[in-house]
């Protein structure tokens, strides 16, 4: 499904966990450790941290992405006491440098090409992003890497949407967000953003009444139109 444009985007905008960096690479890089678990161990462990997100959000009790992220898999720990909790430092370690999914580089290399300015919104505090976007030789992509952690709240909240629009002093319509996460397209999308949806798995639409501009399945999609 491409989308309807009157005037073209300039500025493409990416969620960064899920998107760009692949949420499940940790627990796979360490799957024979784990054993059977490892799926489920990573379900719980991003199902958690996002969890906390939005409820720190609604009560105002912000703690960084980081912390979130080791209380997460410390609840997936505590859920399933058979798996081995030595693995927890090397688990931590590679989701500060989780891998890219393969068609990331190329594609925003094309955007570049066509002089587009790229940018990062997430949730993830500075030293993950800049970990994450460095551990991937990505540095010299993004014009802009926008953490939510100065606003001490996360996405879905309007005022993380509004660093894109500050940061690039432009009107939310003109801006192409992407985001594989359902929950962040129907932000942006209330934002204003012309949201593209990356469904990398196929998932069942919701949100109805808060709806992408375009779906795609990966990021390659987005050179197409
Ligand atoms: C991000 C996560 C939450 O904001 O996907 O990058």
């Amino acid at each position: 499904m491409a989308p309807t444009m009157t005037t073209p985007s300039t500025v493409y905008v990416f969620d960064a966990y899920g998107t760009l960096f692949d949420v499940h690479a940790a627990v796979r890089l360490h799957a024979g450790h784990l054993g059977p678990d490892a799926a489920r161990l990573s379900g719980i462990w991003r199902a958690k941290q996002l969890e906390y997100s939005w409820t720190r959000s609604l009560m105002h009790q912000y703690l960084d992405f980081w912390t979130l992220t080791e209380q997460a898999l410390d609840f997936a720990f505590e859920k399933m006491p058979h798996v081995d909790r030595a693995i927890r430092p090397d688990l931590l370690d590679a989701y500060r440098t989780l891998s890219v999914y393969q068609e990331v580089r190329p594609v925003l290399e094309g955007l570049k090409g066509r002089g587009m300015q790229l940018a990062i919104l997430s949730n993830g505090s500075p030293a993950m992003l800049n970990a994450a976007v460095a551990g991937n030789g990505l540095e010299g992509l993004f014009d802009e890497i926008l953490s939510v952690d100065p606003l001490r709240t996360y996405k879905t909240s309007k005022e993380a949407y509004d660093l894109v629009t500050t940061t690039f002093r432009c009107f939310p319509d003109t801006v192409s967000f992407q985001s594989s996460n359902r929950w962040d397209i129907a932000g942006a999308a209330a934002y204003g953003f012309r949201a593209t949806w990356i469904n990398r798995d196929g998932v069942p639409d919701e949100y109805r009444d808060l709806a992408p501009m375009a779906q795609f399945k990966d990021l390659k999609g987005l050179l197409t139109y």
